[in-house]
């Protein structure tokens, strides 16, 4: 049984990788498989809310009564986000978004030219989601997610900081792409909590169940 704690509420979730193209067959992505953000759409729908999940290109089927938007790149994540985030009363960033991009993209493929020269790469920053959404004036109640690999409380607490968001959760331990489970460190401004080593989706219910707490009136 669950009970719908977010009933009422609009949860909008960024979730999976960005992939970024240099040329129309090629391009720069990451190993996010997007577990973790899809298993919060589920559990925030089963807690009743209406959700609203942003992804990148992943191989998951849409949790059941979830609103899906699919985008590839940085940019068309950020453009899907912004309109949205002011209309929803949560916003969870789980997505491992791309920190740059190529600086031009190439209409044609690129060709090896046969003389061993190689080509260069000239990259941009990509915009920052979280942080253009934490900064709205009218902002949802933001959450971002931290993957480190030492020194967690610090960076996590630097990142929440740095960020402007008042919950920032840390994947907990190494490489936590693409498994089926995952512990949580939840650091806000009164201190950190930790959700030890769960299956995803019953992290996923862990932390709607904080939130509802936290959203409480
Ligand atoms: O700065 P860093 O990428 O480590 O921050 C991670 C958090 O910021 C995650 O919540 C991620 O979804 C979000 N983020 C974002 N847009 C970016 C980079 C990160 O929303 N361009």
């Amino acid at each position: 049984f669950q009970p719908k704690r977010l009933r009422g509420r609009r949860v909008l979730i960024t979730a999976g990788p960005t992939f970024e193209a240099i040329d129309p067959v090629r391009g720069i992505t990451n190993h996010s498989s997007g577990k973790m953000g899809f298993a919060i759409a589920r559990a925030a729908q089963e807690a009743g809310a209406e959700v609203t999940l942003v992804a990148g290109p992943v191989h998951l089927p849409t949790p059941r009564h979830v609103h899906r938007i699919n985008v590839q790149s940085a940019r068309q994540m950020h453009a899907a986000v912004l309109p949205l985030a002011t209309v929803h009363d949560v916003f969870i960033a789980t997505a491992a978004v791309a920190d740059w991009r190529p600086a031009e993209l190439a209409d044609e493929k690129i060709k090896k030219d046969g003389t061993g020269q190689v080509p260069s790469l000239a990259l941009v920053e990509n915009p920052d989601i979280l942080a253009a959404v934490a900064a709205l004036p009218d902002r949802p109640y933001c959450v971002g997610f931290a993957a480190e690999s030492h020194d967690l409380l610090r960076h996590a607490t630097a990142k929440r900081l740095r960020k402007n968001v008042p919950l920032l959760v840390a994947n907990i331990g190494p490489a936590t792409f693409g498994q089926d489970t995952n512990a949580l460190m939840l650091v806000d401004d009164q201190g950190h909590t930790e959700l030890p080593q769960a299956h995803k989706l019953t992290l996923a219910r862990a932390l709607v169940a904080e939130l509802a707490r936290r959203l409480a009136p």
